[in-house]
């Protein structure tokens, strides 16, 4: 294989850079780059981690001329840093590949959402158009298709809704860290009457809720109390009764698997739960054919590699079907299939996956590896 020479990693400090660097270094990745160069906002000049085949410095994060010698780029800095390097870059002549996770690009004709397990086939096809910009998708998007990848791959879905049930480490480290400290002060509040044995459940209740709408309750960063509660709107508002990570859903869904021309009907309710950095969804698929229930679990187990199904009873489902369960792991855990009483051809389906993972890193660390072998085989 041959290797992006200079590789240059943003925000491989934060959260989802901390993921992916830790993938990529137990990958071995970086054997197949000849420089990583590690950019900061704020160190630049300072000595950066030890890693293999990396620049002892740390680069400058705003600097265009350092930036622009890169052959590809990999942000994991958010959105406002490509929305304010992106296009400055592209406007000096600078042909190299942008990789992000942000949803700034996503939806631009310019770039491809990848999902390589899914439309390897479009990436390539776009790669070989010469297009440079390969942005990860939506976690919940990712996450779905991922795990519906047997019924997309069989041509089987007519529709979906999902109902998701959002881990908080979709809105990012400090709102992880007060959910903790919001579930603290919520027990806090309450412990001398948790503590007395003859206290009433009513009463440690009323307290709770009291104190949960009460200005009292940790709420900076998440913006309403989240611990004893859930917030049944993700992202902006967009002022037709759908959130935008709604509209995600059907959007970057059929942009991901080329299907702009003849969508898929998605309707999506996104709801964040208090949990931290596991995805679930719960959906139900109206399929074009009526495909047995052992077929359909056979068809979605054998898409791709990392789907666990879970056989569909109490003891499996509560002990594989659950973000305690999956949380670091790259396995797709997808469950509660089974048909409904509407008709045969609906169904539904439970599925968690790690955001942070399949939902934000591995589609990134991926596309380095598609790249690196495009790269050697002289761009066919
Ligand atoms: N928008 C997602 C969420 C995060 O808030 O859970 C990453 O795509």
């Amino acid at each position: 294989m041959t290797m992006i020479k200079r590789l240059g990693f943003v925000g491989w400090r934060g959260m989802v850079g901390s993921v992916l660097l830790a993938r990529m270094r137990e990958e071995g990745d970086l054997e197949h780059v000849e420089e990583l160069v590690l950019y900061s906002t704020s160190q630049a000049g300072q000595p950066g981690p030890e890693l293999p085949n990396t620049r002892p410095l740390l680069a400058d994060a705003i600097d265009l001329d350092s930036l622009s010698t890169m052959d590809a780029i990999i942000s994991c800095q958010g959105g406002d840093y490509t929305q304010k390097i992106h296009a400055p870059l592209r406007d000096m002549g600078w042909q190299g590949y942008w990789l992000d996770a942000a949803s700034t690009l996503r939806m631009s004709d310019n770039s491809t959402i990848i999902l390589d397990p899914l439309n390897q086939s479009i990436i390539r096809q776009n790669l070989a158009k010469g297009q440079r910009d390969f942005i990860g998708g939506n976690c919940t998007v990712s996450l779905m298709l991922m795990a519906l990848h047997g019924l997309f791959k069989e041509n089987l879905v007519e529709w979906i809704t999902a109902m998701t049930y959002q881990a908080i480490s979709g809105g990012g480290a400090q709102q992880m860290r007060e959910l903790l400290i919001q579930m603290g002060e919520i027990h806090e509040h309450v412990t001398p009457l948790l503590r007395l044995q003859e206290s009433s459940i009513l009463d440690i209740d009323s307290r709770v809720n009291e104190y949960l709408n009460s200005s009292a309750l940790t709420t900076g960063a998440i913006g309403s109390p989240l611990a004893n509660n859930l917030l049944p709107w993700i992202d902006i508002d967009l002022d037709n009764g759908i959130g935008r990570e709604e509209w995600k859903g059907y959007a970057e869904t059929n942009k991901i698997l080329g299907r702009e021309n003849n969508p898929i009907p998605i309707e999506s309710t996104c709801v964040r739960v208090g949990t931290f950095r596991c995805h679930s969804q719960a959906f139900t698929i109206a399929l074009s054919q009526d495909v047995g229930i052992d077929d359909l679990a056979d068809i979605m187990g054998q898409a791709n590699q990392w789907v666990k199904v879970i056989p569909n009873n109490k003891q499996d489902t509560l002990q594989s079907l659950t973000p305690a369960a999956v949380s670091g792991s790259m396995d797709i855990a997808v469950g509660r299939i089974r048909k409904t009483v509407f008709n045969s051809r609906i169904m539904t389906v439970f599925t968690v996956g790690d955001q942070l993972l399949w939902g934000a890193a591995e589609p990134l660390r991926r596309m380095l590896g598609i790249l690196s072998e495009y790269q050697t085989d002289g761009d066919s």
